[in-house]
């Protein structure tokens, strides 16, 4: 599956913008759904912040998918876009009053907690409204995952989620407060999780939790193992999926249920990330006294990655078949790490060709910003262009 650039209908556009090829999402996402189905118990749940554009939310939650949240504006996104509020999980360390009580009212599935203060707010706020809101603990598994140090989130330093010896004291205080039920785990190590052997480590210590509280008579309920299954950035079209028979595979056979026990996922990246590409053009090939610059119109506010994470997209020039030439492609925007790759091969450039950045369906268009008052990206889609 080669995503196929239409560059005759580009001309007629302002760039930059997001192109998303819909048939790659929807083999995606039907590859997904399949191994769900196999799976009674398991649930998926689309993480909303890797992307939030509302024709990709809908196709989504055509699947029959649930979502993840990570604040009231994403809650708000996904009930609009279709996603059944019970299947609507909600995380975050900040969640405020207002975001916690549009939760309660959207009845939505299941709150992630982060902390012992933030369960007394949430009982307190479930009360006031008559209701009672179902909670998972998230558990800090202080696993480490082998990604970007930004990235990780599941190692005791960082500030996600109730560390492992705490979480006996806090469980028990679900139990004490009358407007929460508690309903199980959750966890999340990190994102663009390449090496299994990370998972491995999450269900191995998952299951050693379990087995700890089993025996002191507190029995865990459902286990949400999070997201972060990462995604081939070098070879987008030789690798458009990711390894999602890995990661089901490995999770399959590494975490103990028992019976009756839900399993929950919370992809992102995975889904998203392959289906979107960042188009931009080429304004002007600036020689330098070392190097050629390729100055594109598309910088850091449409597509923050490169120079937030120093995060590797491959860059294409799909206008040109001339003979390769190396380039530093960068955008317009007022900072130094305004780069999009460094010492780059592409076809020689001329103003105007059109250059694809690949592999920007995930935390592109999500993270776009206005700095230097740029507008934000347009999207167009495979299906409609
Ligand atoms: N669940 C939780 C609790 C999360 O924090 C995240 C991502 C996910 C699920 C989805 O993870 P995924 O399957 O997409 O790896 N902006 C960064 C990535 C930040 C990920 C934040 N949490 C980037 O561009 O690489």
């Amino acid at each position: 599956m080669t995503t196929k650039f239409p560059i005759e209908k580009f001309k007629s556009l302002p760039t930059p913008f997001y192109y998303y090829d819909i048939e790659l999402l929807q083999q995606t996402l039907r590859k997904v759904a399949s191994t769900l189905s196999a799976h009674p118990l398991w649930r998926m749940h689309y993480a909303i912040k890797a992307n939030a554009n509302p024709r990709l939310l809908n196709i989504i939650s055509g699947m029959g998918m649930g979502a993840d949240c990570v604040s009231g504006w994403e809650i708000d996104a996904a009930v609009k876009a279709g996603f059944k509020p019970e299947s609507i999980v909600y995380a975050g360390v900040g969640k405020s009053d207002a975001e916690i009580i549009s939760a309660l009212n959207h009845n939505i599935g299941c709150f992630n907690v982060e902390s012992e203060a933030e369960l007394s707010v949430l009982n307190e706020l479930a009360g006031s409204l008559g209701k009672k809101a179902n909670v998972a603990l998230r558990v800090n598994p202080d696993v480490g995952a082998h990604t970007h140090s930004n990235i990780t989130t599941g190692l005791a330093e960082n500030k996600f989620g109730i560390n492992k010896e705490q979480l006996e004291d806090t469980i028990r205080l679900t139990f004490t407060l009358p407007n929460v039920t508690f309903c199980g785990l959750h966890f999340h190590i990190g994102s663009q999780i390449l090496d299994m052997t990370d998972f491995i480590a999450l269900c191995n210590r998952i299951n050693e939790l379990s087995t700890q509280l089993q025996r002191k008579g507190l029995p865990v309920g459902d286990i949400n193992v999070g997201g972060g299954l990462g995604v081939d950035y070098e070879y987008p079209d030789r690798f458009p999926f990711a390894d999602f028979d890995a990661y089901f595979d490995t999770i399959g056979r590494h975490l103990l249920l028992h019976p009756g026990q839900q399993l929950h996922f919370e992809l992102g990246r995975s889904l998203v990330a392959p289906c979107g590409s960042l188009i931009t053009r080429v304004l002007y090939v600036k020689e330098g006294i070392h190097k050629q610059f390729a100055i594109v119109d598309g910088s850091m506010t449409e597509l923050i990655r490169p120079a937030l994470y120093h995060a590797f997209h491959r860059i294409q020039n799909i206008s040109s078949s001339e003979p390769l030439e190396r380039y530093d492609v960068v955008g317009p925007v007022c900072e130094s790490s305004d780069v999009f790759g460094k010492a780059i091969d592409l076809p020689r450039c001329q103003r105007g060709d059109f250059i694809a950045i690949r592999t920007a369906g995930a935390y592109g268009e999500t993270m776009a910003s206005q700095y230097n008052c740029r507008p934000l990206p347009k999207a167009y889609y495979s299906s409609e262009i």
